[in-house]
């Protein structure tokens, strides 16, 4: 079936008008302000991810909400919100925690015994469990050593640009079932409580920076990383968006830095002569 066919088979049962048109103005908010990509083919994801904020608002069609949207910069925030996919899961392409581990841990945590620094950023962190998986990959099971280091001179950024998703992550708090991917033994030493709700350790959830943060907009992070995990976000993205991305993401990476992207995603033209691919997806950066 076409996807105009799609629409207008989807627009009988529909409480609030959806027109082409309609779709057509929020993709070009949406691909303005952050990039996602929304063909026609996704229309009734749209219109279903939408109707209850034009509910909310008191509206009649999308239309009407298109255009408060153009004059309410929150409701902006809010759609924006509302049609991004936050899918993830603690311990997703695990490989990746793995790979860091590995390469990276011993030095990086030499170098902070030391008295140097240490940067990392989870982009594009959804409700939070790529950094906290992250952090529970480099601690493992010592919590007196994670006690230790974490007061040395280590920071995790970990933003979104979806708000209601940050403020998840920063309460540290999940359904049990979103919890069991962890590994049990990690589990036991990072999760408190038994009951339909479990919070990750605080000492965890302090160590990491949430922010709200648009990947297209301005970055307010001068100094450089030495891992980034940018994972997939890019696929909702056209080419020239992940080109502009990855040039940044590589500009913002310390030479000998790591590069994580999301499985189904590559890295692009020029940049890739800046990285050596290590590892499935796993990025080291070799040339500034
Ligand atoms: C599918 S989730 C991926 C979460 C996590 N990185 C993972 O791999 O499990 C994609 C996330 O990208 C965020 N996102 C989409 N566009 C963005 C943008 N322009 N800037 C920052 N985050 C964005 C969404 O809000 C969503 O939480």
């Amino acid at each position: 079936m076409s996807a105009a066919a799609a629409l207008s088979g989807a627009e009988r049962q529909r409480e609030f008008a959806y027109e082409a048109a309609d779709h057509r103005a929020v993709a070009e908010i949406v691909y303005g302000e952050v990039g996602i990509v929304l063909p026609e083919s996704k229309a009734q994801l749209v219109y279903g991810r939408l109707a209850p904020r034009v509910r909310a608002c008191g509206l009649k069609s999308v239309g009407d909400y298109v255009a408060l949207v153009g004059r309410d910069a929150a409701e902006k925030v809010r759609m924006i919100d509302a049609l991004t996919t936050n899918h993830t899961s603690f311990f997703r392409e695990n490989h990746h925690f793995d790979d860091f581990v590995e390469r990276m841990w011993s030095n990086l945590s030499a170098r902070l015994t030391s008295g140097g620094r240490v940067r990392l950023w989870s982009a594009a962190c959804s409700s939070g469990e790529e950094p906290y998986t992250w952090l529970m990959a480099m601690f493992g099971t010592d919590r007196a050593g994670a006690q230790r280091m974490l007061k040395r001179d280590i920071r995790m950024l970990a933003t979104d640009v979806s708000p209601s998703v940050i403020a998840t992550a920063r309460t540290g708090r999940y359904a049990a079932p979103t919890l069991r991917t962890i590994p049990d033994d990690l589990r036991r030493t990072w999760v408190t409580g038994n009951g339909d709700v479990q919070a990750i350790d605080p000492l965890l959830r302090d160590a990491i920076s949430f922010r709200a943060l648009n990947l297209l907009g301005d970055w307010p992070m001068r100094g450089k990383f030495d891992a980034i995990f940018c994972r997939n976000v890019m696929i909702y993205f056209d080419e020239p968006t992940k080109a502009r991305l990855q040039a940044r993401l590589a500009d913002q990476l310390e030479v000998g830095g790591m590069l994580y992207i999301g499985h189904s995603e590559r890295l692009l033209g020029r940049v890739e002569q800046r990285f050596k691919c290590v590892g499935r997806t796993a990025y080291l950066k070799v040339s500034a």
